[in-house]
């Protein structure tokens, strides 16, 4: 089955080398004007002008017209908390009447408030939420996330938690235990068993494979229907949350099991998180407000890959935000996300998000579009399958409503997605809402 889409204004096909892009290559799109694309049962399988793939099309090959607005690969969010039940608009209004996050978590809200909530709630009414989330992901033109558990602090709660997003369909998703998201009630004052629980208990279960009804495969690598309930392990690395010495022992113990590495490091304070990232040669470090130049050169000699998160800057009112420029000058490959979260950071809009990079942090619209779909992709590890359209890729795309991609950064708080497309299909219109 072959799909063409044609008349695409701009064609932003982020081609370039393999490996994530740094420096002045971030400004490199590599756009093709009046461009087109060939898809072949879900892949891309040429890319070109108008005029090039024309000759191309068959008859029975089925045709979108893009209407001459722009095309770009889906936004990988690849950073994102989407399974929670509740939400904290309570504690929003809480901080704007002069309350402070740390304040809120100190005193049993926060976090903690949001576990109590999910622990409550059953898979299925999780995964009803979740799917009015990916609705929404969809309508920011995004078409893949990564997923966090970290709202069910105990075995079972985070294999519910990695169940439901294992069955989150319409959206491609990489799932990452957040078990060391915070200290649970039942812990309190005593970090160090907390951490020993996720390192005997919860780790082994969650580095296995599962079958698709959710069942651990113990015996059975091989097993066809079986994917891990995890690919990363994270740690919220934050004085009073865990310390570098907890967030080095469960990352140790998650490496020894196979999974690849991610951090909430530096976000409240310089606490030397992203020194503790670049030790342990994790994928990313994430958040990274606090983290001093020395941090920013641990990075780049590693080569952890810096996720930027704006919108939770933003959203608890502060003016802090990570230093981008530095860390682009220092050729670290950045990446946008949203940190899509009930408390810190409630959006799912990668447009959002570019804008707050382009506004606040000063990236170019070509450097934040960048960040936000091949250098993310690259820090799932799915660099050679998404984030960029090119032969042999999956088809995963978005059609904005403008002529020009800076107008994705520039129009804030205006809806463009006009369709999102994974894997050659259709999966939201604008018109079908
Ligand atoms: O990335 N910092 C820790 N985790 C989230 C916040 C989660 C929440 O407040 O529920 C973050 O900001
Ligand atoms: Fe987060």
């Amino acid at each position: 089955m072959r799909t063409v889409i044609v008349n695409c204004a701009q064609l932003i096909t982020l081609a370039g080398p393999a490996g994530p892009r740094t420096g002045q290559s971030m400004r490199d799109l590599g756009i093709i004007a009046d461009g087109a694309l060939l898809i072949e049962d879900g892949r891309i399988i040429q890319v070109g002008t108008r005029r090039e793939i024309e000759p191309l099309i068959a008859a029975q090959d089925s045709v979108v017209d893009a209407g001459r607005r722009v095309v770009m690969p889906g936004f990988v969010d690849a950073h994102t908390h989407p399974v929670f039940a509740g939400n904290r608009a309570a504690e929003f209004e809480q901080r704007i009447e002069g309350a402070s996050y740390a304040e809120l978590a100190a005193g049993g809200g926060g976090i903690r408030s949001t576990v109590r909530k999910t622990r409550a709630a059953s898979e299925d009414q999780l995964l009803d939420d979740a799917r009015r989330y990916i609705q929404w992901f969809h309508a920011g033109g995004t078409t893949t996330i990564e997923a966090k558990s970290g709202y069910g602090l105990t075995l079972d709660d985070e294999c519910k938690i990695l169940r439901v997003i294992g069955r989150m369909e319409c959206i491609r998703c990489v799932p990452t235990f957040l078990g060391a998201h915070e200290i649970p009630d039942e812990y309190r004052g005593r970090p160090s068993d907390y951490a020993d629980l996720i390192i005997h208990e919860m780790l082994p279960i969650v580095s296995k494979s599962r079958d698709r009804e959710g069942a651990v495969v113990k015996s059975n690598p091989g097993h066809h229907t079986s994917e891990q309930l995890a690919k990363f392990c994270d740690v919220f690395c934050e004085p009073g949350i865990f310390s570098i010495e907890e967030s080095r022992r469960v990352l140790t113990a998650a490496r020894a099991l196979g999974l690849g590495l991610r951090m909430h490091a530096d976000q409240l304070s310089d606490s030397g998180g992203a020194a503790l990232a670049a030790e342990l040669h994790a994928a990313t470090a994430d958040h990274l407000e606090h983290t001093s130049a020395r941090g920013i050169l641990a990075l780049q000699s590693a080569g952890v890959q810096p996720v930027l998160l704006p919108g939770s800057v933003y959203a608890l009112g502060s003016s802090r935000y990570p230093n981008a420029r530095e860390m682009i000058q220092a050729g670290l490959a950045v990446v946008l996300a949203t940190d899509f979260n009930p408390g810190s950071s409630p959006t799912p809009s990668m447009p959002m998000i570019l804008s707050l990079a382009c506004t606040q942090m000063r990236m170019t619209p070509a450097e934040a579009m960048t960040a936000a779909t091949i250098n993310a992709a690259y820090s799932l590890g799915r660099g050679n399958e998404i984030g960029s359209l090119e032969t042999g890729k999956q088809a995963d795309f978005v059609i904005h409503d403008c002529r020009d991609y800076r107008e994705i950064a520039y129009f804030f708080g205006v809806p463009s997605v006009e369709a999102v497309f994974i894997a050659g299909r259709p999966v939201w219109s604008r018109l079908k809402q």
